[in-house]
This record gives C-alpha cells, structure tokens and sequence, in this order.
C-alpha cells in the first residue's frame, strides 16, 4: 500500500491507474478503523480494481468541540489493517492539504431537508462539513465507486445528493452495519466508552429492535416513546428515536408494508454520541 500525504501525489498516481483503464473504489473514513470499516475495502476489493482509502479527521464537519478533539485516533494500527485488507493506496492528508484556502468560509450545499432533520437538525453545520471534505476526495480521488456505512443512514443521503450536485460520476455503494455479537453497531466512537458505557451501549440497538419486534402491533408514536423511555431508563441523553420514510425521512403515520421504513435512534451516554438505525417492514 503506497501512503499519500500529499492529495496532488495521489491524483498523478490515480491519473496513471485511469489510463490503464483501472476501475476505483474508494473507501473515505476518520481513522481508528474497525471491521465495518475493513467490510467497505472488502467490498471495495470485489468490485473494483484498485482500492484507495483516507483517513482524515475533518474539522469542519464536527459541531462539539470537544468531539474533535477526543475522535479516537489509531494510525498505526489502521495502516496495518488496511494493508492487511489489501488496500492499494491511503490519502492521509494534513488539514493545511485538504484545505489550502483555510477551513473558514466554503461553498454552501442546497441539502434541503436533509439538512433540518435528525442529524441536520442535532448536528447544525455537520451535513456542509462533510459535504465540503467529501467534494474536496471525490475531486482529488474520482473514484468510480464510494463506499459508506449504513449506520450513517442520514449521511450515504446527503453524499448522493452532493454527487448530483457537484455532477461526480462516483456510484454510492451503502454497505450493512456489522455489530458486535451483543448488537452494538461498530463505530470508532465506541472506542471511547468506559466498560459499564460499554455494557449500557447494546440499549440504542436493543430499543430499536424493540420497535422493529413490535411494529405490527403498536402505533408509530408509541413505540418511538416507549424506546426514548426505555433508553432514558437505562442512562441515555436521547436526542431522538423516529420511525420515517426510509427514501426521504419524512415522518410516518403508521408502519405500512407499501413504504421501506427505518427506525434511527441518535442518544448520547455522558459526552459520546451514537447513532444506529434498522429497517422495518
Ligand atoms: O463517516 C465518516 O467517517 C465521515 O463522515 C466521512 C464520510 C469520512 C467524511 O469525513
């Protein structure tokens, strides 16, 4: 695996790749890998030629302070499992790299309600910053595929809806969740959780499949609070539980079979926010 600091040295290199006619995936992530992560480069190694990862922990799209500076960080470890994985090449940028005019003002993207609901309405500002560090890979990468996580639901929207914006030919592969074997959907934030947070941590997962168990049977209301109450019981700051319109977040009345619905749930236990969601019906 040939590593990148500079994004113009990764853009010769893949310049060269694209005239033999190679085909790109590329897996974007913020380090401290884990095996979700090592499923989008395996899935990335099956459908493409190459594969080219990042890992850069992007200012801009954090709205707490405090959650930039405690994202875990494990760059050895996550250049051996990458290699391991059979990644081809890694952009590992510095922040001056990704943004040469400063991380101040950008480019505005017309998310529209992506941008004011669930995590663009918890998260003020998130949906621009990741819009503007996933332009910036898309353009210095211009991968034929991007691969993204499921648990970021919200976020694989807001990437499709910034390449028909910005016209990349980039196609969005959204690969499953994996879990821990208590249910836990993996995320580098877990990394932080003390071992009781840990053991409380399968709730968020617990009280969605709750609502997935009991969607023919309670009303769409009901069983949003009894998850809040039941997450709050256990020692959760909730930011919301929200069954909606899995094509555009809208909101649902009741849980019918005609519409693909997901459940998502975002709460935080002390300053570390997770986020999960399953699909219903
Ligand atoms: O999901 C993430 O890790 C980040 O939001 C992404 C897509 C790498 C952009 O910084």
């Amino acid at each position: 695996m040939i590593i990148f600091k500079e994004p113009a040295s990764l853009a010769t290199f893949l310049n060269e790749k694209r005239r033999l006619q190679k085909s790109l995936g590329f897996v974007p992530t913020m380090g401290a890998l884990h095996a979700g992560h090592l499923l989008l480069i395996n899935e990335s190694r099956a459908g493409n030629d190459l594969v080219v990862a990042s890992i850069f922990v992007n200012p801009t799209q954090f709205n707490d302070a405090k959650d930039f500076q405690k994202y875990p960080k494990t760059i050895e470890k996550d250049v051996y499992a990458l290699e391991k994985a059979g990644c081809d090449g890694l952009l590992l940028p510095d922040v001056e790299g990704m943004y040469p005019d400063g991380t101040g003002n950008g480019q505005v993207y017309d998310l529209g309600s992506l941008e004011t609901k669930l995590e663009g309405f918890y998260r003020p500002g998130h949906f621009q910053g990741v819009c503007r560090v996933v332009h910036r890979l898309l353009d210095i990468v211009q991968p034929d595929r991007i691969y993204l996580g499921q648990k970021d639901f919200q976020q694989c929207m807001v990437i499709k809806r910034l390449i028909s914006i910005i016209g990349s030919e980039a196609k969005v592969v959204v690969c499953p969740t994996l879990r821990d074997a208590d249910g836990l959907a993996m995320s580098s934030r877990n990394m932080r959780l003390n071992p009781d947070q840990r053991l409380t941590a399968t709730g968020i997962y617990e009280a969605l499949d709750e609502v997935r168990q009991n969607q023919h049977t309670k009303q769409v209301q009901e069983l949003e609070a009894s998850a809040v109450s039941s997450l709050t019981a256990r020692g959760f700051r909730v930011d919301y539980v929200k069954i909606v319109d899995a094509s555009n977040l809208e909101p649902v009345a009741q849980i019918s079979s005609g519409k693909k619905m997901v459940a998502l749930a975002a709460a935080y236990l002390d300053d570390i926010r997770l986020i999960d969601n399953i699909f219903l019906n």
